[in-house]
C-alpha cells in the first residue's frame, strides 16, 4: 500500500512537471526574431541589409516606403507616400494589398500577436 501511494505521488510530480513544460511556450511571448525568420526570412533580410525577393528591412520603422536603393519596387509601393511606423506596418502585414493596392507583396499575416512580435523585432533593427 505504501509503495503504491508513493508511486502515485511520484507520477503526480512527473505529470505536473510535464504540464508546466508544455505550458511554457504558450505563456511566453512569441519570439520576434524567430517569427521574422520563419514568416519573412525567405524574402527579407535584416542583419545583412541585402535585397532578396523583397527589399531589406533593416531600419524599416521610420523609413519611407519604397526607398531602398537597388531594389525594384512596384510603382504601387513607390507612390504610396507612406513612412513606415509600428501602426501602419501592422495594417500592411494584415493585408498588404488592402493598404497598398497593387503591391507585389501578397502575403497576409492574420495572427495579431505574431505581427506585434515581428514589428517589435524590426523596431530594434535600426541602422
Ligand atoms: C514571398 C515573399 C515575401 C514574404 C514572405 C514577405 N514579404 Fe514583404 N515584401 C515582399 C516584396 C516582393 C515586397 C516589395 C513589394 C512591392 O514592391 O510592391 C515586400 C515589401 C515589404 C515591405 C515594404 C518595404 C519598403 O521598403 O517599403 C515591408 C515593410 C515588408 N515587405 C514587410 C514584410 C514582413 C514584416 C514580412 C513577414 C511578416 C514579409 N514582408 C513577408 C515579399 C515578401
Amino acid at each position: 500500500m505504501r509503495r503504491s501511494v508513493s508511486a502515485i505521488a511520484g507520477l503526480c510530480l512527473l505529470l505536473s512537471v510535464a504540464v508546466a513544460a508544455a505550458q511554457t511556450p504558450a505563456s511566453e511571448p512569441a519570439n520576434g526574431e524567430t517569427l521574422f525568420r520563419q514568416r519573412c526570412g525567405a524574402c527579407h533580410q535584416v542583419a545583412t541589409p541585402r535585397n532578396g525577393l523583397g527589399p531589406h528591412l533593416q531600419g524599416v520603422v521610420g523609413r519611407a516606403a519604397g526607398s531602398v536603393g537597388g531594389y525594384n519596387y512596384s510603382p504601387a509601393i513607390k507612390g504610396a507616400g507612406i513612412v513606415w511606423s509600428t501602426d501602419n506596418l501592422d495594417g500592411f502585414l494584415t493585408n498588404p494589398g488592402a493598404m497598398v493596392r497593387g503591391t507585389r507583396m501578397t502575403q497576409r499575416f492574420a495572427n495579431a500577436a505574431e505581427r506585434q512580435a515581428i514589428i517589435e523585432f524590426l523596431q530594434q533593427k535600426q541602422d
